[in-house]
């Protein structure tokens, strides 16, 4: 895998809020500091982070971690999971710049006082059993710019209040409970990252996928079936990742995927696209992982792409691929990881029954008949 380094670390987020804030805050606010006090708490900013992380302590029901034991009295800086980090132009004023609770196995639901979290940049929320939904309140949080909500309870419809957040780029719905479809706009975003994988999403990808700017987009193990839209052709300047596993695909690879000149993974298992491989993908000089494994895939396994420089893994198997050429039959010999199991390839072991791939013959397929548009 290629690698990839978000999320930014805790400790960088006072970099982050530095640099974007610096011309959201005003010297009013430290103006307006003595103004009425939440238990002792002169920064109005820090009053309103008490009430918000209050509130979200009373919808928390089971804490086994006790992550949130700490979080009583005025000193919300000191509590576990919340940073704090200077204010730009006022730097005795401090505010709540990130929360990360990553990992600490809570159950609960998020209250719409979250909306009252102005100054937050990260919102980390891996790994717990947040449920519900998101509070249409979260759209305050105008300097967001990484939500995590992987791994949690969460239920309903894509949560379009993230699409209001001006200044998002990390955006991380994965191992979570939405259904239907994805909203266009959402690829309108100026988002370095899209994980959506494991959720229960449906209803085709949208076909302005290829306005995204994103680099890494990860759709796995959901339900959008209908084709992988041409038009991600004008993806190609952003994208180095590209997982489709397990999301009932079908019809042809376009021949457009082979225009991601940036690619490195391109993840497409598991789904029921037939027709053959498209030869443009020849062209993908950076490509290091290829998997079309477990698809109806037919014809001939062409060399062009088993001599790709930075190929390493090239997975292939339960196809119905008739024929390797060249080097593609052994590219152990080139270093390359491959599997070209249940095939069905002549003179390789472990392929699929002759009456299997007759049956598959027999029915050429024409990619065009599949209507995905152009
Ligand atoms: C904040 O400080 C920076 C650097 O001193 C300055 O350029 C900017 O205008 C200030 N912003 C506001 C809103 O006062
Ligand atoms: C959390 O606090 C409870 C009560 O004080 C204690 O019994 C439990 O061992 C603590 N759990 C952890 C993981 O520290
Ligand atoms: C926060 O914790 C630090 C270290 O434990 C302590 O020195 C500081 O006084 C605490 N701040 C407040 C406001 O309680
Ligand atoms: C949004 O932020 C403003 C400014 O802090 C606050 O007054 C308002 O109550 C917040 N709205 C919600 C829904 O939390
Ligand atoms: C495929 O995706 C569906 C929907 O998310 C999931 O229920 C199923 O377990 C996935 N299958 C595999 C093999 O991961
Ligand atoms: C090669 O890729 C396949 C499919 O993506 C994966 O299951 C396998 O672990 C990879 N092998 C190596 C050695 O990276
Ligand atoms: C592939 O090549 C390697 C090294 O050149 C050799 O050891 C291996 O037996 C070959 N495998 C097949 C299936 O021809």
């Amino acid at each position: 895998m290629a690698s990839f380094s978000f999320p930014i670390t805790t400790t960088a987020f006072v970099i982050l809020l530095l640099s974007l804030t610096s011309n959201v805050f005003n010297n009013s606010a430290a103006k307006h500091s003595h103004s009425s006090s939440v238990k002792g708490i002169k920064n109005p900013r820090l009053q309103k982070a008490y009430i918000a992380l209050q509130a979200w302590k009373r919808v928390i029901y089971s804490d086994p971690n006790n992550f949130t034991s700490t979080w009583v009295g005025p000193s919300v800086c000191n509590y576990t999971g919340i940073y704090c980090a200077p204010f730009p132009n006022n730097t005795k004023l401090q505010v709540v710049a990130g929360i990360d609770l990553n990992h600490a196995d809570i159950a609960g639901f998020l209250p719409e006082e979250l909306g009252l979290l102005n100054d937050l940049a990260l919102l980390h929320l891996n790994s717990n059993r947040f449920c519900g939904i998101l509070p249409l309140s979260l759209s305050n949080l105008t300097l967001l710019h990484e939500l995590d909500l992987s791994n949690n309870r969460f239920v309903g419809p894509f949560p379009n209040v993230v699409l209001s957040l001006p200044s998002l780029k990390y955006l991380d719905l994965r191992y979570n409970e939405f259904e239907g479809p994805l909203p266009p706009p959402l690829f309108s975003k100026d988002l370095d990252a899209i994980f959506v994988n494991n959720n229960r999403l449906t209803n085709v990808i949208p076909s302005n996928l290829g306005s995204s700017s994103a680099s890494v987009v990860v759709f796995a193990n959901n339900y959008f079936g209908g084709c992988l839209p041409p038009s991600i052709a004008n993806f190609a300047n952003t994208l180095e990742e590209l997982l489709l596993t397990n999301t009932s695909l079908s019809g042809c690879l376009p021949p457009e995927v082979g225009f991601l000149y940036k690619l490195k993974v391109l993840d497409v298992s598991n789904n029921k696209l037939a027709g053959t491989i498209p030869y443009t993908i020849a062209g993908l000089a950076h490509l290091e992982l290829l998997n079309l494994a477990h698809n109806m895939f037919s014809g001939t396994v062409p060399e062009g792409i088993c001599v790709l420089p930075k190929l390493s893994n090239f997975t292939f198997s339960y196809n119905y691929f008739c024929e390797e050429q060249g080097i593609c039959s052994n590219l152990t010999s080139k270093g390359i990881v491959y599997d070209d199991r249940r095939n069905c390839l002549p003179e390789k072991p472990l392929q699929r029954s002759k009456k299997e791939c007759d049956a598959v013959d027999e029915h050429p397929i024409d990619c065009l008949a599949f209507h995905c548009g152009t």
